[in-house]
C-alpha cells in the first residue's frame, strides 16, 4: 500500500532527467517556532529531522548529491545561545549520521572553513566523513561556516599559490582550475536551488555553482517543507526550458 502511493506520487516525475545536485536554503525555522508560542530552537530541531526525510527521499529517487545550508559565516552573528544550540544539533546530527542515514546508503561531507569550528566539531567532520566515505549512494554536503564569497577566496589564495610556485600561468587560469579549488570539487553545479520561507535571494550561498541553477522560492517554512514539496520542486524544474546562454532547439 505505501509502496503504491509513493509510486503514485512520482510517476510523472521523469527519472531519467533529474537535478545532479541540488542546493537547499533550509529557511524559517525562527518564524516556524514563533508561529507555534515556541523558541527558536525547536524550529530547527524540527528542520533537522525533517531534513533526513527529504534526504532519504532525493536518494531514494537517484538524485547523486544534496547540499544544504546549515550555518553561514554569517550566522556568528546571532545571540551566542543559539548559535550554541546549532553547534550542538550539528554536531549530534553528524554522530547521528552514521547510524540513522546509514541505510539509506547516504555519504556525508561537511564544506565551509573548518578552523572557527570547535575541535570537537572538527573531529567529528572527519570522522563522518571516513566512515560514509565508501558509500554508492546520494553525496550530503553540509555546509558548515560556509559562505560562497569565503570560498571563492580560499579559491583565489590556493590559485595565487600555484601561481607563485610556478604550477599555474595566471593568463590560462581557467573555469576547470576555479572549481578544482571550491569545496565541491569534482562535483557537478547545482542544477536546482530550493529556498523555503518566501525569501528570495542566494544569501552567500553557492556563488559559482548556482550559477545556471533553476531557482525554486517555497513559501513553507523550513520544518513544513515535505517530500512531496520536494517532489513538487523537482517537477518545476523538469518544466523549465534550460538553455545555459544559448537558444532552444538551436
Ligand atoms: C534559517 O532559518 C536556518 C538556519 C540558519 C539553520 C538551518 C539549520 C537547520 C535546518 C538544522 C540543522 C542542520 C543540520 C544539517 C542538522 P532562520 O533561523 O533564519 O529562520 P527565520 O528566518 O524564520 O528566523
Amino acid at each position: 500500500m505505501f509502496f503504491r502511493k509513493k509510486q503514485k506520487e512520482t510517476k510523472d516525475i521523469d527519472l531519467n532527467n533529474l537535478p545532479q545536485h541540488i542546493g537547499v536554503i533550509m529557511d524559517g525555522n525562527g518564524r516556524w517556532a514563533k508561529k507555534r508560542g515556541l523558541p527558536r530552537s525547536a524550529g530547527h530541531s524540527a528542520g533537522a529531522e525533517g531534513l533526513k526525510k527529504i534526504v532519504t527521499e532525493a536518494n531514494r529517487l537517484g538524485v547523486k548529491y544534496i547540499t544544504v545550508y546549515a550555518f553561514s559565516t554569517e550566522n556568528w552573528k546571532r545571540p551566542k545561545e543559539e548559535v550554541d544550540f546549532l553547534m550542538n544539533l550539528l554536531l549530534g546530527y553528524l554522530k547521528d549520521a552514521e547510524r540513522s542515514l546509514a541505510g539509506e546508503n547516504v555519504r556525508i561531507r561537511a564544506i565551509g572553513s573548518r578552523k572557527e569550528l570547535s575541535k570537537e566539531i572538527q573531529e567529528q567532520i572527519i570522522k563522518t566523513e571516513n566512515l560514509t566515505k565508501d558509500r554508492s549512494g546520494i553525496v550530503m554536503n553540509i555546509a558548515l561556516n560556509y559562505g560562497g564569497r569565503e570560498e571563492l577566496i580560499h579559491a583565489a589564495k590556493n590559485l595565487c599559490k600555484k601561481a607563485m610556485a610556478g604550477e599555474l600561468d595566471p593568463d590560462e587560469i581557467t573555469e576547470a582550475d576555479i572549481d578544482r579549488e571550491l569545496y565541491t570539487a569534482g562535483q557537478p553545479d547545482v542544477d536546482l536551488l530550493i529556498r523555503t520561507s518566501g525569501e528570495q535571494r542566494l544569501s552567500n550561498f553557492m556563488l559559482w555553482q548556482v550559477s545556471y541553477g533553476e531557482m525554486v522560492f517555497v513559501d513553507k517554512a523550513w520544518p513544513d517543507f515535505k517530500p512531496e514539496d520536494l517532489h513538487e520542486c523537482i517537477r518545476i524544474f523538469q518544466s523549465r526550458g534550460r538553455r545555459f546562454g544559448g537558444v532552444e532547439n538551436a
